[in-house]
């Protein structure tokens, strides 16, 4: 090693470290419409053509990716955490849990906008990004309602199941606990019933509703905010659940029976009807602080259209992640490997001061943190030096002040 490189070496490790703690301190900027007009122009058509091909294929995709990008958004801000997969030896990731596995759709969707995306615009486009545009098209596709989506999210590199329920609002919510879980998010009453509408498309899994069925209180089995006729027809597609068994996690029944491909107003007109399939969706109704806005809704569908955009922006904007915060991740449901160097600050030090790119390879082999994506994932001992040396330049150009 000669005395210049060791020098370099010494100066790229320095601001390596300046990055590690960079990295946990650096703060929001905000979203922008148009993020990617220089630097990716075609990834907002990409997305909407992947996204139409997969509605065209099944209309149910558009409810699908619209619940995605909000169980992305309640959990974790609006960081694409929802789509990693868990590791091995790791606690479960949002994923697994319960109220996205095996429910949540449209994985393959943005799998497939990504890598149509990369083959243009390498390590660009966030998988959070994605899920936002997706979702907006989806309620053009579905609905007719298009806004414009400000992006520049990064992709966070934590998922944790045990986050998930403590977050999302479960079917059985009353319009109170409702309206808490929203507000927990910083969204208006309002903007929780807007936003219900989505139920306007999409299903539920007889899971979520048959105790309005079979088992609603010592006195009613069944609910008796619930339209009669429409629980009799319930009843026809989802059997009453055996003693011990744990319930038919296979059928579904459409949200809204009406118009159920179709994202409008007439959900809300199905909730004054008493058919509101979900306790949390006929609550709406029947709770004096929000049957006004329902009625609203259900009059005034344009005006509904035009909240629900601004509702869906501003979801989109919880707690996200921008600039130098997270990463762009290569493959949506993993996390890049060079950040997973990162954590690994001190070892990675280490090494880098033997110039020890072997040692680093052997390592991740060995620890193998992504199992059967780290082939996908694994970089050459050329790339790992091209990335390490990309890191320490973005560090050098960081702010000095910061130090
Ligand atoms: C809503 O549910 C919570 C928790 O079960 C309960 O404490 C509250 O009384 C309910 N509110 C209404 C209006 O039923
Ligand atoms: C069952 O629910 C109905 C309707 O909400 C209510 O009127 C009744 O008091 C409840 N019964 C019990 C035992 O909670
Ligand atoms: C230094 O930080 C400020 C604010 O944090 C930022 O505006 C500026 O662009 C940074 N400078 C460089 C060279 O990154």
């Amino acid at each position: 090693m000669t005395t210049l490189s060791s020098k370099s070496h010494i100066v790229g490790l320095f601001s390596f470290m300046l990055s590690c703690s960079l990295l946990a301190a650096a703060s929001a900027a905000s979203l922008k419409v148009g993020f990617y007009t220089q630097i990716c122009p075609s990834a907002e058509t990409i997305v909407r053509k992947a996204v139409n091909e997969a509605v065209s294929r099944n209309p149910g995709m558009a409810a699908g990716l619209i619940r995605m990008h909000f169980h992305d958004c309640f959990v974790r801000g609006c960081d694409a955490s929802v789509l990693l997969k868990s590791l091995p030896g790791n606690p479960p990731a949002e994923r697994d849990n319960p109220a996205n596995n095996p429910s949540l759709r449209g994985f393959d969707v943005i799998d497939e906008a990504k890598a149509r995306i990369e083959a243009l615009c390498p390590g660009t486009v966030s998988c959070a990004d994605i899920i936002a545009f997706a979702a907006r098209d989806s309620a053009y596709t579905a609905g007719g309602i298009y806004y414009a989506v400000p992006s520049g999210r990064r992709d966070g590199r934590v998922s944790l199941s045990d986050e998930v329920l403590q977050n999302l609002p479960a079917p059985f919510f009353n319009a109170t606990q409702l309206a808490q879980t929203f507000a927990r998010k910083g969204l208006s009453v309002d903007e929780m019933v807007t936003l219900s509408g989505a139920h306007s498309i999409g299903v539920a899994h007889c899971t979520s509703f048959s105790n309005r069925l079979y088992s609603f209180n010592a006195t009613h089995p069944q609910d008796p905010s619930l339209d009669p006729n429409y629980a009799a027809f319930l009843k026809t597609k989802c059997p009453p659940p055996l003693p011990g068994a744990g319930g038919d996690v296979t059928t579904t029944v459409p949200l809204d029976i009406v118009t159920p491909n179709r994202l409008d107003n007439k959900y809300y007109s199905e909730l004054r009807r008493h058919r509101g399939l979900l306790t949390s969706d006929q609550t709406l109704m029947d709770s004096g602080s929000t049957s006004g806005m329902v009625v609203h809704n259900e009059r005034n569908g344009a005006g509904w259209g035009r909240k629900f955009a601004r509702a869906m922006v501003h979801m989109g904007s919880l707690d996200v992640l921008t600039e130098t915060q997270g990463e762009i991740r290569r493959i949506c449901s993993t996390k890049v490997v060079i950040q997973w160097l990162v954590w690994r600050c001190d070892w990675l030090l280490h090494q880098l001061l033997l110039e020890n790119f072997d040692m680093l390879q052997v390592n991740l082999l060995q620890e193998n943190p992504f199992q059967e994506n780290l082939q996908l994932e694994l970089p050459s001992q050329k790339d790992l030096q091209l990335e390490l040396a990309a890191l320490v330049h973005q560090n050098q150009q960081a702010n000095h002040s910061d130090l």
